[in-house]
């Protein structure tokens, strides 16, 4: 008897709904219909989004699309670190004018992997030489190639293609979900209804049945996709999962946003997303080609909305009164269980984390790439679910954790907000995380080219935050280990090995900065202006 699922249901037609039907369409190779309902009269939030590298190794390549090809699609544009700025101090009148004039403090936490000598991350030999008071670059700049190649707005490969550094992308979610749409249609036979979801059928056991439309369309289905949003129309509201609020770790729960034409041609583009510290939060900046999308997150115990709204504008010298500008509120946390029965919750749907490190889209292919590994038959075996949900919570509470770290390690307590992130409680893996870095340990594994470097996206998901992680942020907030690496201080052979290696980052910054065309000049390349 044949048990495969036959219909495969998903619900919502943004960034979540579409990289689902068109990574499931591959991965289950046309065994199973698959049908998106999305009602055309519901708005999707899309402000410009922030990725990570795996992005094209992962999702794009596994579909057998090219870098450039949705690229060009989508006005992607390139990103090679979040830049954190005014995260030590306030800065140079924080909120209240511009503050990328120079004398604000910054760090970058980029993509570049972090070099090694003898088994042992630079990032150990950088702060032993620190202690011993010689003089060293900032982490970031003495142990990586990419920050002067940033601050000189510059691009990650030459013009002839080639890469000089590990890099993501910029773009308008908008755009990605418009070209999934047509390459699930087009190129998976994924079916799509354009219609409001009306009712739900329940079946024995209180599994869904199936979706009824507005105009009456009944859509049966085996398994059911909720790509809802913020709504979780099937996963909390029929199944009646509950979400669990995180805002005890995360105080922000909101937002303001909006789009500024930029001058590239004069100013160039930042190949960088920026995240710059608030009085009530943080602004992302994420530069696209002739514009930036730009929103302040803030936490609304701490700012009223109209006053956040006004800080943004004064940080870009933006007219309040003539900015349109898109308010969302959100919910921090995620389901218990993000798969109940027959209805599994993907994106926002699912869980939502402020898009501080950028996760917010690999957390949609990260879940589907766990469906796909973890796709049941008819009979729903207990042992599937558990695992997907399982790694959807590893997934979302180590990312979770990691982001409060950033607000509690942060030295700033000029507000209520920054005073209040300091005495929330802190999750015993991350202080556990905090006190092996103190005592001069890696905090987690490191990364090489074959775990990480859009390899093996098993390994990848496993350690996704990585010793060179945790080190870009602790570092860079101006948290220190008590004292170097034990082990390390006996190596005195290796000690002195690793000036080279110093020496080589120092090179390679020169060689880059002397080759690499500026950022500006390879999107115009790319995209044809
Ligand atoms: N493993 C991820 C990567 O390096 C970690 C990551 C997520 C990250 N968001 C980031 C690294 C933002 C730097 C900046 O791709």
């Amino acid at each position: 008897m044949d048990n495969r699922i036959k219909d495969v249901v998903i619900l919502g037609g943004g960034t979540a709904g579409w990289m689902a039907a068109a990574y499931l369409g591959k991965a289950l190779q046309g065994s199973v219909r698959i049908t998106v309902l999305t009602a055309p009269s519901i708005p999707r939030i899309g402000v410009g989004e922030a990725t990570i590298p795996n992005l094209q190794k992962t999702f794009f390549d596994y579909l057998g699309v090219a870098e450039d090809e949705w690229m060009r699609e989508c006005n992607a544009a390139f990103k090679m670190a979040v830049k954190f700025i005014n995260w030590r101090t306030p800065g140079e009148g924080a909120a209240t004018s511009r503050p990328l004039d120079g004398r604000s403090d910054h760090f970058y936490h980029q993509f570049g992997l972090l070099p090694e000598h003898d088994h042992i991350p630079l990032s150990h030999y950088w702060y032993h030489k620190l202690s011993r008071g010689q003089a060293v670059q900032p982490y970031d700049y003495a142990c990586f190639s990419e920050p002067p190649i940033m601050d000189a707005k510059l691009a990650p490969r030459w013009l002839d293609g080639r890469r000089a550094t590990r890099y993501a992308w910029h773009f308008d979610a908008h755009r990605v979900a418009d070209f999934l749409r047509r390459f699930a249609t087009t190129r998976q036979g994924v079916l799509l209804v354009e219609d409001e979801l009306e009712g739900v059928n329940l079946g024995p056991g209180g599994a869904i049945a199936s979706l009824v439309t507005k105009s009456g369309r009944v859509l049966e289905g085996d398994l059911f996709i909720d790509c809802s949003g913020f709504r979780g129309a099937l996963i909390n509201k029929v199944m009646g999962e509950p979400f669990i609020d995180m805002n005890d770790h995360l105080l922000c729960d909101s937002a303001v946003a909006t789009a500024v034409p930029h001058d590239d041609e004069r100013h160039g583009v930042e190949p960088y997303t920026s995240a710059i510290a608030m009085n009530a939060g943080w602004t992302w900046k994420i530069p696209m080609l002739t514009r930036f999308g730009t929103g302040y997150v803030y936490s609304s115990k701490f700012s009223r909305e109209d006053e956040a709204a006004l800080d943004l504008c004064r940080l870009w010298g933006l007219d309040p009164e003539r900015t349109p500008l898109n308010k969302i509120r959100f919910r921090v946390g995620r389901n218990r269980r993000a798969w109940v029965k027959n209805c599994v919750s993907i994106g926002l749907a699912s869980c939502f984390l402020e898009p501080l490190e950028s996760t917010g889209i690999y957390f949609i292919y990260a879940a589907i790439y766990q469906l796909a590994k973890h796709f049941p038959d008819r009979h729903f075996d207990p042992v599937l679910i558990d695992r997907f949900n399982h790694e959807i919570e590893t997934m979302f509470d180590d990312t979770r954790d990691f982001i409060q770290a950033h607000f509690y390690l942060s030295p700033r307590a000029d507000t209520p907000f920054w005073r209040a992130n300091k005495s929330l409680a802190l999750t015993d893996g991350i202080k556990e995380k905090m006190a092996l870095y103190r005592a001069g340990m890696p905090v987690n594994a490191p990364v090489t080219d074959e775990t990480s470097y859009y390899g093996n996206f098993e390994a990848e998901f496993r350690s996704f935050w990585t010793n060179g992680n945790y080190y870009a942020i602790f570092a860079g907030l101006g948290l220190l280990p008590e004292r170097p690496m034990p082990a390390l201080t006996y190596k005195t052979a290796s000690i002195g090995e690793a000036e080279a290696v110093f020496a080589r980052v120092a090179q390679q910054q020169r060689h880059l900065l002397s080759t690499l065309p500026s950022n500006y000049q390879l999107l115009r390349q790319i995209h044809g202006q």
